[in-house]
């Protein structure tokens, strides 16, 4: 069964897997990178790493709109039920099996207040490993951490990394960060939205193929490629 990974722009991930889709951290409003209008997308889980606007997004409007189960962490969960949105709480170490395999939530180095300053819990990411063994590692926004050598052991087929500084992993972190996970493919992204993440992708492509085994694929919002 094939899986497909389309970047949106920033942190916005749809990932077709199994006959499910799911949407991860779906910023589409107020994000000048989103290659679409999300009244077009179709939903049937919602991932969010963590509270921040740029991750939780158009989350209620397209949960509301789809029917579609959001999972997070359980105090965005518990945010997101006074809603009317279905939710399913995961938390850090934590997974779960899902219709579209199996979801556990991974530790970001980061923060996670929700739009409101509520208390949105620890941030986190996401490993996805589908029904047919297929592992996606989505790190959410995170700093360069050490135990991203542990998440590696599981064997990675595509992760997709923030290579943006300021706020995250810049370029020279996240490299190392490929360093730790060595997946087999590595997505950049969370960078060039907005100014302080200004980077040059083409540069840490370069860097990424001549230092590690692990194949770079630069995507333009709205591309989609397959996971072999
Ligand atoms: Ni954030
Ligand atoms: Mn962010």
């Amino acid at each position: 069964m094939t899986t497909t990974f389309t970047w949106y722009g920033h942190a916005a991930i749809g990932i077709s897997t199994s006959g499910f889709n799911l949407l991860i951290d779906p910023f589409f409003k107020g994000n000048a990178q989103a290659s679409q209008d999300p009244s077009s997308l179709s939903a049937d889980f919602i991932l969010v790493t963590h509270g921040h606007g740029d991750h939780l997004g158009d989350t209620v409007d397209i949960a509301r709109r789809t029917g579609a189960t959001v999972i997070s962490n359980a105090e965005i969960c518990n945010w997101l039920a006074r809603k009317e949105v279905k939710v399913h709480g995961l938390h850090l170490g934590g997974g779960f099996h899902f219709p579209f395999g199996y979801l556990k939530m991974t530790f970001a180095l980061h923060g996670s207040a929700l739009p409101d300053g509520s208390n949105g819990g620890n941030p986190g990411g996401f490993l996805l490993t589908t029904l047919d063994g297929k592992k996606i590692y989505l790190a959410g926004d995170t700093g360069l951490f050490g135990d991203m050598q542990l998440i590696g052991q599981e064997g990675i087929d595509l992760a997709a990394l923030p290579i943006g500084d300021n706020y995250t992993m810049g370029p020279d972190d996240a490299l190392r960060a490929v360093k730790l996970l060595q997946p087999a493919v590595v997505v950049p992204i969370h960078y060039n939205t907005f100014p302080v993440i200004q980077q040059d992708p083409a540069s840490w492509v370069t860097r990424v193929s001549q230092e590690t085994n692990t194949i770079v694929i630069l995507m333009k919002p709205g591309d989609t490629i397959e996971i072999e």
